[in-house]
């Protein structure tokens, strides 16, 4: 979830390219200067994907509609890491596999495996392969720019993938449906179904089913693994752990869910009450966003509720741009909160079922789950993701389910600063669970860590904080 809020975006003026993009002028309301930055943010956008060609993300012609999820259709066994940022010592792989919609339609979909230089040593290593973490990305955008995979440094970086990796655990990860691959072979869009907890689940389950037929050496049919995300994945994540009841995955040993959106309509909702708070301008900017997921879900909705200058800014500046985060933030420029979407448009019979859908919490999962909150986090608040801690245990306890859920809370945490604050936490219970050592025993446990100095420290918004990106004839730049 995401603003699009220039305040938060300064990154997205930086660095402008001289490459501009054709084709953006048949906007009527986005002006000469909404285009000039529209331009730049997408010029910067490009620069940070590792290939401007997508040919990897063609659908592969051996799709079929008739394939079952997890079906591998194309391995990349080594990706060229020249134009990644990527740290030494690791290596990467990408795969196109088949996942499956809400509905169970079969759609093809891209994800990347990110090798360790040398595996994690577990009790079991020898015979079970490498150690995997199926991490679930946060938002990026919801158009065929915003694949991970093509980022040069993977969206998360240091923050998670090359972390884990650096640790000894082969990370694969889904870029999830309708980002990288949007179309099928018959040039039907693939619409992403941004914030839908279970369909990024069934994302991440089809890419650990599928990256092990890949390379069943090194990622064993048992071998022991976690799922984890944050934000939009945080949702894929525990959704997973609820995925895991009905469709067990062989391996799977807890899940981890860091600032994960688990009622996103209600959360809008109460925003409408709430407008001078900066949280509720955050979700209230991403209805652009969540009305093209409910058009994922439910094509004949059609972007019911965009009004015309939000339908023009989207297909006739984003659109075209292929623009992610950055753009997006840029595209919507001036655009009013009238503006921006019609008044009530969530009462929709479309939206109200989408809402049910797309819940992630509240449901019976197969644990250990790990749940983490920032309490100043502004994307996803606190306060809603301990409620939905709240119900969940309380089914747990009256329902006698046997598992755990452990919900940890760091004090004066925002949405990304979170992962960063609870490193401490999860890593260690990653790899706890990864070399078999028990779980806490059923039942729930919550705990708030208090920080220090959380007044001094540097708190962000946005996931590129730290890492630069320079060309070879550039590459000056990396001696800083
Ligand atoms: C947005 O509106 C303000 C106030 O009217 C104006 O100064 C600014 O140039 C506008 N920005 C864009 C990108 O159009
Ligand atoms: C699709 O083709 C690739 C490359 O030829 C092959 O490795 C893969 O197994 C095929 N997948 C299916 C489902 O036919
Ligand atoms: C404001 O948001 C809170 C949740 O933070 C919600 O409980 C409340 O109902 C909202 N106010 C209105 C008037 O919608
Ligand atoms: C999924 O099924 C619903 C209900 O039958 C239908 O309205 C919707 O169009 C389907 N979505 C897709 C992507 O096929
Ligand atoms: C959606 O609406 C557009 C124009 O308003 C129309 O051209 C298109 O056919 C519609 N698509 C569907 C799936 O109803």
């Amino acid at each position: 979830m995401h603003s699009h809020f220039g305040v938060f975006l300064p990154i997205a003026l930086l660095g402008a390219g001289a490459s501009i993009v054709a084709g953006i002028s048949s906007s009527s309301t986005c002006g000469a200067l909404c285009l000039e930055n529209v331009h730049k943010g997408s010029s910067w956008e490009m620069d940070q994907h590792a290939s401007r060609d997508f040919s990897f993300y063609e659908p592969p012609s051996n799709f079929s509609s008739k394939l079952p999820p997890g079906s591998l259709l194309t391995v990349e066994p080594v990706t060229d890491l020249s134009e990644y940022s990527i740290p030494s010592g690791l290596s990467m792989s990408r795969i196109i596999y088949t996942t499956n919609d809400l509905n169970g339609t079969t759609l093809p979909a891209s994800a990347y495996i990110l090798w360790p230089y040398a595996p994690l040593e577990t009790p079991e290593q020898q015979k079970q392969g490498y150690p995997m973490v199926a991490w679930a990305h946060g938002t990026s955008g919801v158009l065929r720019g915003c694949a991970p995979s093509n980022y040069r440094n993977l969206q998360y970086h240091f923050m998670a993938p090359f972390l884990l990796a650096l640790q000894g655990m082969a990370v694969v990860a889904p870029d999830y449906a309708g980002l990288g691959i949007r179309t099928l072979p018959n040039g039907q869009e693939i619409g992403h179904p941004w914030l839908t907890g279970p369909a990024q689940a069934n994302d991440l389950s089809n890419a650990i089913i599928a990256a092990r037929k890949a390379f069943p050496s090194l990622l064993t049919a048992n071998g022991p693994f976690v799922a984890m995300g944050h934000s939009q994945g945080g949702g894929a994540a525990w959704s997973f752990a609820e995925k895991q009841v009905k469709e067990p995955i062989s391996g799977y040993k807890g899940a981890v869910a860091i600032a994960p959106p688990t009622r996103t309509i209600d959360h809008l909702k109460d925003a409408f009450g709430n407008v001078t708070q900066t949280w509720a301008q955050l979700i209230i900017a991403g209805q652009p966003k969540l009305i093209a997921a409910v058009t994922a879900v439910f094509p004949s909705y059609n972007y019911t509720g965009l009004t015309s200058v939000s339908y023009d800014r989207w297909f006739n500046v984003l659109e075209p741009l292929d623009g992610c985060l950055p753009t997006d933030s840029l595209a919507f420029t001036n655009v009013t909160t009238d503006e921006l979407a019609v008044a009530n448009w969530y009462d929709a019979p479309e939206v109200q079922e989408y809402a049910r859908l797309s819940e992630s919490g509240r449901k019976k999962f197969k644990g250990p789950l790990l749940v983490i909150s920032g309490e100043a986090d502004i994307v996803v608040p606190h306060d809603t993701v301990e409620p939905a801690v709240d119900d969940t245990c309380s089914m747990l306890t009256h329902e006698h389910w046997d598992e755990s859920l452990e919900f940890v809370s760091y004090s004066a945490m925002d949405h990304f600063p979170s992962i960063q604050a609870s490193q401490i936490k999860w890593l260690a219970w990653i790899k706890d669970r990864l070399s078999g050592v028990p779980a806490s025993k059923s039942g729930c446990v919550k705990s708030l860590v208090n920080g220090f100095r959380t007044d001094d420290t540097f708190q962000s918004a946005e996931p590129n904080f730290l890492e630069g990106w320079a060309s070879t004839d550039e590459s000056w730049k990396y001696s800083l």
